[in-house]
C-alpha cells in the first residue's frame, strides 16, 4: 500500500494566514499541521509517501520535511499541482504514476485525527473505502446516505448538502483501488468548479464496491479558523496528558 497526501490548494478561507506560508504548514500545537496526515499514514504501515503541493509556497515543504526519514517514510515524493484550486480529485490525478496499479490510502493534508488505519489498510483488497465520523455541522461537508434496511451500505453521498440527509461526514480519508484514475477521467467540475471526490466515490457506490468504516478518535480538517483552533486545542490537550472533556475549559 502506498500513500498519497493532497496539499495543493490555495488555503483561502485562512487569509491573512496562508499569504504567510501553505496552509498545511500551519501550526497545530507543537507540529505543522502536516506532521499528523504523515503519523497517520506511517502508523497504518505505510512508508511509500506522495506529497501533492501547490500554490506559491510549494517550496517550503521540502525545507520542512526534506526528505521524510525523520518520520519512518522510506520513499517520499512530490508532485506539483498547477491549477490552484482544481479540486481533490483534479489533485489525485497527478498520483497515478506513482501509484503504478497499487492501492493508495489517500488523505487530505489538513485532516488532523489520532485514529489507527491499520486494520482498514492490511485488510483492503479492491474498489474503495471511506471512513465516516458523526458531526455537527453536516452542511460543511460531503455527507453519506446509508441504506436504512442495510446500514453497512452507502447509498449516496452528496456534497454539502443544504437539507442533509444524516450527520455521517466523509473524512479526507480514503482508500482506493488502480481504477480511482480511471473514474476520475468521467467527472465534470462541479458548481463550484472543482473536480469532486464526491463525484468519484458515487461511482465506486454505483458499480456496488464501495465500503464505508468508523473513523474511530478525534478528526477534524483545519481548514477555517474555527476548526483550525479546535484541532490546535485537542491536540495540545492530547500531548500534554490532558483529558479530551478537558477541552470545554481551555
Ligand atoms: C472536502 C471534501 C468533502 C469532505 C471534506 C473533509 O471538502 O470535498 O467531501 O467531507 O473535504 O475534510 P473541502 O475541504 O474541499 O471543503
Amino acid at each position: 500500500m502506498k500513500g498519497v497526501i493532497l496539499a495543493g490548494g490555495l488555503g483561502t478561507r485562512l487569509y491573512p494566514l496562508t499569504h504567510a506560508t501553505n496552509k498545511h504548514l500551519l501550526p497545530v500545537f507543537d507540529q505543522p499541521m502536516i506532521y499528523y496526515p504523515i503519523q497517520t499514514l506511517v502508523k497504518a504501515g505505510i512508508e511509500d509517501i506522495l506529497i501533492v503541493v501547490g500554490g506559491p509556497h510549494a517550496g517550503d515543504f521540502i525545507r520542512v520535511l526534506q526528505n521524510g526519514k525523520e518520520f519512518g517514510i522510506r520513499h517520499l515524493e512530490y508532485a506539483y499541482q498547477n491549477s490552484g484550486d482544481g479540486g481533490i480529485a483534479d489533485a489525485l490525478k497527478l498520483a497515478a504514476d506513482f501509484a503504478d496499479d497499487q492501492p493508495i490510502t489517500v488523505i487530505l493534508g489538513d485532516n488532523c485525527t489520532d485514529a489507527d488505519l491499520s486494520k482498514e489498510v492490511k485488510s483492503f483488497k479492491d474498489g474503495a473505502v471511506i471512513f465516516l465520523k458523526d458531526v455537527e455541522d453536516p452542511e460543511r461537508f460531503g455527507i453519506a446516505e446509508l441504506d436504512p434496511k442495510d446500514p453497512e451500505k452507502v447509498i449516496g453521498i452528496e456534497e454539502k448538502p443544504k437539507s442533509p440527509k444524516s450527520n455521517k461526514a466523509v473524512t479526507g480519508v480514503y482508500i482506493y483501488d488502480s481504477n480511482v484514475f480511471s473514474h476520475i477521467k468521467k467527472i465534470k467540475p462541479s458548481a463550484r468548479g472543482q473536480l469532486e471526490i464526491t463525484d468519484v466515490n458515487n461511482i465506486y457506490i454505483n458499480e456496488g464496491k464501495l465500503r464505508w468504516a468508523e473513523l474511530a478518535g478525534f478528526w477534524s480538517d483545519a481548514g477555517t479558523f474555527d476548526s483550525l483552533y479546535r484541532t490546535n486545542v485537542f491536540w495540545a490537550r492530547k500531548l500534554l496528558g490532558k483529558k479530551e472533556k478537558d477541552l470545554t475549559t481551555f
